[in-house]
């Protein structure tokens, strides 16, 4: 009887560790679909800033819409982006990240005064403040990705 009732809990315990399991490995899934979204948020809202700053046809409204989508991308909260070990497979997240971890908030946080300065520019529609605030900008962008961004495989 009592090595019955063991049997059954271990069976039950196996199971819901199985779930809890599979639980964590679709959360690594969708936080890394998450984060890719966000980044391509990011990198469209530098594209359409670049097409102004290019005058290749993009407005200043579109810089305004851009720099809103920065600004909105930047108050993520890094650390659900970025959960510990959610790298591997396609990831290009460096184990760094993990290993540095308040260097690599930093400069996430770096990147919210850097969309503000966006959102000022776009504000005074000049050009050339766009373009400096757009410089500093992908600044922070490029800081981050050279240290903890792996090459393309
Ligand atoms: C604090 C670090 C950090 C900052 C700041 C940052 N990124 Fe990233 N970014 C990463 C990492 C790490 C990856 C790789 C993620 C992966 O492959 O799992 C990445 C990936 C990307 C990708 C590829 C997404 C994909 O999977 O297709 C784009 C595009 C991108 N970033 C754009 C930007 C832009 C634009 C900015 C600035 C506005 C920016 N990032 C700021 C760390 C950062």
């Amino acid at each position: 009887m009592a090595s019955r009732k063991f049997l059954t809990i271990t069976a039950a315990s196996t199971l819901l560790a199985c779930l809890a399991c599979t639980a964590v490995a679709q959360d690594k899934e969708s936080v890394m679909k998450m984060r890719e979204q966000t980044m391509k948020t990011m990198g469209g809202a530098m594209q359409a800033t670049g097409k102004f700053v290019k005058n290749e046809g993009g407005t200043v409204d579109d810089v305004k819409a851009a720099a809103a989508r920065l600004t909105e991308a930047a108050s993520k909260d890094i650390a659900s982006l970025f959960p510990a070990g959610s790298t591997g497979g396609e990831s290009r997240a460096k184990p760094e990240i993990w290993t540095s971890w308040d260097v690599f908030a930093k400069q996430w946080a770096d990147l919210k005064p850097a969309a503000a300065k966006l959102t000022e520019a776009a504000a005074s529609g000049d050009r050339q403040q766009i373009a400096a605030a757009m410089g500093g900008v992908g600044k922070a962008c490029g800081t981050c990705h050279d240290q903890f961004r792996a090459p393309k495989q």
